[in-house]
C-alpha cells in the first residue's frame, strides 16, 4: 500500500499527518522477532509479559509469532502526571499476578520514549528474579530519553515526533490503526 492510500483509509480518524511504518513493514519485522525469540528461548519457560494498555496488540501479535510453548502475562503502569509527557515514576494498576521466579521473562513494550517507565517496570520486576529479563519495543524514540535506559531488541527506531495506531493512543483513540502514524498535536 502506499501512503497516500493509507492517508485515505484512516477509519475516520482525523489529525493523522504522515504515516511512518507500514502495516507491512510491522508485520515482516514482528514475524522476524518471533522467529529469533523462537530460536533462543527452545527448551526453556518463557513468559511474555505484555505493558497495557498501549503494547496490548504488540504483544499479542508477537505472541503468536513465537513457535514454542510460552505462557502471556499483563501488567498495567501509569506514569504520574497528565497528558503525552511521562514523570518518572510509575503506579502499577494491574499486576501480573504470577510468580515470575521461574521464568525467562520478556517484556512486550509499544514505545520507549523519556525511558522511564522501563527503567522502573525493570527495576520492579527485577526484584522478583526471573531467570532472565529482557525488553522487546515496538518502537524507540532515542532522542527524548531522559534515563539511560536500552531496550534489549527495538523494531523501529523513529525521530521525536507523537505517533499512534498498533495499540498506540492519542487521547484513548487511534490504537486500532493498523500502522504507525505521526499526528498533528
Ligand atoms: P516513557 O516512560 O516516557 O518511556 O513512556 C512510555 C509511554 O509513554 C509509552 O508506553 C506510551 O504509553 C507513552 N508514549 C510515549 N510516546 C508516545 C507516542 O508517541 N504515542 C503514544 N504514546 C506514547
Ligand atoms: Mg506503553
Amino acid at each position: 500500500m502506499n501512503s497516500e492510500a493509507q492517508i485515505t483509509d484512516c477509519f475516520g480518524y482525523e489529525c493523522i499527518k504522515k504515516v511512518l511504518i507500514s502495516e507491512d513493514e510491522i508485520k515482516a519485522a514482528v514475524a522476524a522477532e518471533g522467529r529469533r525469540i523462537t530460536e533462543e528461548y527452545r527448551g526453556k519457560p518463557l513468559m511474555i509479559v505484555g505493558l497495557l494498555k498501549g503494547s496490548f496488540i504488540f504483544a499479542a501479535d508477537l505472541f503468536r509469532a513465537v513457535k514454542i510453548p510460552c505462557e502471556m502475562g499483563f501488567m498495567a503502569v501509569s506514569s504520574y502526571g497528565s497528558g503525552s509527557v511521562s514523570k518518572g515514576s510509575v503506579d502499577i494498576t494491574m499486576d501480573i499476578g504470577r510468580d515470575i521466579s521461574g521464568y525467562h521473562v520478556i517484556i512486550a513494550e509499544d514505545i520507549i520514549d523519556t525511558g522511564h517507565t522501563l527503567a522502573e517496570v525493570c527495576r520492579i520486576l527485577r526484584q522478583r528474579s526471573p531467570l532472565s529479563l529482557k525488553v522487546v519495543t515496538l518502537l524507540d524514540k532515542p532522542e527524548r530519553r531522559e534515563v539511560d535506559f536500552k531496550a534489549d531488541v527495538s523494531l523501529f527506531t523513529i525521530p521525536d515526533a507523537f505517533v499512534v495506531g498498533c495499540g498506540l493512543d492519542y487521547g484513548e483513540k487511534y490504537r486500532n490503526l493498523p500502522f504507525i502514524a505521526e499526528v498533528e498535536l
